[in-house]
């Protein structure tokens, strides 16, 4: 061989023996998730300039942070942060349920992705109301009738559009986690084992939720068939979810169980992009989630009718600032339960709901100091024109804010596992008024527009919300917790804007609640109690509550230097968990 033959086979060598170890490396990495999902911590406040995530568990915020530290947008981690939810908190996280994303994409562009699940072809308004008339709650809330087509797979492929990285970088961790397990916080085993007899109950196949033994903290989590299914998706897109073997899995499952999902519904399911719901307060934007959700024209609602009444100089947790709040939320849910619906299968008079000068008579009859009556507010319009889910937030080093809830309802949905494809099936047909009058798991009444009907979406609460600033995203906010949802995200806000409370305190300090129906304002444990006896003399009943929700936040501000400051906090009333960087 003469020199220039051994340089070039040298050259060969060498690129053989790079592109060799590089493979192998890639293919290392793809087998560990890069952290250690058999220990790990909860954190509950971050601080960064670059990215932010918060989410209801610590793996999956990891998750998110890796995936913006390797040059994903905020849409990339929202995305793999959905994934792994799945994975780790299948109580709420899930492929089997739906949700919302709001976004505040860098290039000034507002989105709003609606993958809300759907009622099945064969739904049909009194499919829970049997011979006698009588409300079948049980069959809307649980077990293989009560779901809805699942949206979430439809929903992350077509926000994807807006991301960086190849799909296939941001199931990777999901995949891992499901296939090589992860150890289970004291929470998670806890919620397992209370769901033991339900996960018996409303399955034809034992699933891998439920063990001999009671679980403990600690216990690793394996889920094979989920792995499975995911790696379906990874490879054949939303196909490998709607068509095929995960379809003829679903459909099968549901056929054991007198469910009424169809390879069709599946197929035919359909994402749709709305336009945000935009308004100001106190010289602040808030984008939200416009119907199917009520969250967004909730917020509107509440917001205009406090705004003008000063509620700061009122005080944090006042009376005056709780009843205030109280009377607004009143009149919002009111109207909540007699119009809103799905804007696409009925009319809804939202432009009326929201104008100022209907807002404005709808508190004409609000007295201070005294309680209002629920029997006696009604719906506004006098002619009509004719706990469980999940929040994210992720900033990121471009100025995208994304805002994404996701639900399967209650906790573990409908408590139907797909057998051989390892995924619990939502509940969401009972976000719909299954009969006039009769109230939801979460007291929410509805009426003709919430009724049942094929292919309509049933209303929701679910308000994934972001605040901008002089036209930058300066809060990114959101919560579980059912009908709460939009009442504590008004809280959230106005403890940040009025009240001038750090994030920590806006999200961990009580929250208290009312829907106009039942007619009592809920407050949490810790609510101060000087309040709570002012309110009663006031003319309000008030009952004492478990938590209400749990809020992700980051608040987005400059430094003094002029660098992005990332404030990051996860609410302490779960396992939830922020990280920055
Ligand atoms: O869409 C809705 O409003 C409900 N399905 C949300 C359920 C929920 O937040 C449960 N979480 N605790």
């Amino acid at each position: 061989m003469n020199r220039i033959s051994i340089w070039t086979a040298s050259k060969i060598f060498f690129c053989i023996f790079i592109s060799l170890t590089t493979s192998l490396f890639s293919v290392a990495q793809q087998q560990q998730p890069g952290f250690n999902p058999y220990q790990y911590e909860i954190k509950k406040q971050a601080e960064g300039s670059k990215g932010a995530v918060v989410t209801a568990h610590p793996l999956a915020s990891e998750v998110g942070i890796r995936i913006l530290k390797s040059g994903g947008n905020a849409v990339d981690a929202a995305i793999a942060v959905q994934l792994a939810l799945a994975v780790v908190y299948p109580g709420a996280g899930n492929i089997g349920g739906g949700g919302f994303m709001v976004g505040y994409l860098q290039d000034g562009k507002k989105i709003a992705v609606d993958y809300r699940e759907s009622a099945p072809a064969a739904a049909h308004r009194d499919m829970y109301i049997d011979k006698d008339g009588n409300a079948l709650t049980e069959k809307s809330q649980n077990g293989h009738l009560a779901s809805g087509i699942p949206g979430t797979v439809a929903g992350l492929f077509f926000s994807h559009r807006y991301a960086k990285l190849p799909f296939r970088d941001l199931i990777a961790p999901a995949i891992l986690l499901a296939e090589k397990g992860f150890v289970i916080t004291k929470s998670e085993a806890s919620s397992l084992n209370r769901h033991r007899d339900a996960f018996i109950r409303y399955n034809t196949v034992v699933p891998v939720f439920v063990k001999e033994t009671s679980w403990k903290e600690g216990d690793t989590l394996i889920q094979k068939d989920l792995a499975n299914t995911l790696k379906r998706i990874r490879d054949k897109g939303a196909a490998g979810f709607y068509e095929g073997e995960t379809a003829n899995l679903i459909v099968a499952e549901m056929k054991r169980g007198n469910g009424i999902i169809t390879n069709a519904d599946l197929k035919n399911y359909k994402v749709r992009e709305r336009i945000p719901v935009e308004f100001t307060y106190n010289g602040y934007t808030i984008l939200s989630m416009p119907l199917p959700s009520s969250g967004g024209i909730i917020l509107q609602q509440t917001l205009t009718m406090i705004s003008g009444k000063n509620i700061a100089e009122k005080g944090f947790l006042s009376a005056d600032a709780v009843q205030l709040v109280t009377e607004t939320e009143r009149r919002a849910y009111a109207d909540r339960a007699e119009y809103l619906g799905d804007i696409d299968k009925v009319k809804v008079p939202v432009k009326q709901l929201v104008s100022k000068s209907y807002l404005e008579k709808r508190m004409a009859d609000y007295q201070p100091d005294k309680a209002g009556n629920s029997s006696e507010i009604k719906a506004g319009i006098p002619t009509p024109e004719s706990e469980e889910t999940t929040h994210l937030s992720v900033v990121d080093q471009w100025g995208n804010a994304i805002s994404v809830t996701t639900t399967l309802n209650g906790g573990y949905g409908s408590g139907t596992v797909v057998s051989g494809a390892g995924f619990l099936m939502n509940n969401e047909m009972d976000d719909f008024s299954i009969k006039p009058g009769v109230p939801n798991m979460y007291g929410a009444l509805g009426n003709e527009n919430n009724a049942i009907a094929a292919g309509k979406r049933m209303l929701s609460s679910m308000t994934p919300t972001i605040v901008l600033k002089n036209n930058q995203p300066y809060l990114v906010v959101g919560t579980p917790g059912g009908t709460t949802i939009p009442t504590s995200v008004l809280q959230t806000i106005m403890n940040v804007i009025d009240f001038n409370l750090s994030v920590s305190d806006a999200v961990n300090k009580p929250k208290f609640h009312h829907q106009w129906m039942p007619d009592e304002i809920f407050v949490e444990a810790d609510f101060p109690d000087d309040t709570v006896s002012q309110l009663k003399k006031m003319g309000y009943k008030i009952s004492k509550r478990g938590y209400i929700g749990r809020t992700e936040v980051i608040k987005i501000t400059k430094s003094v230097s002029n660098k992005l400051l990332l404030e990051a906090v996860g609410d302490k009333r779960g396992d939830d968990d922020a990280r920055a960087y």
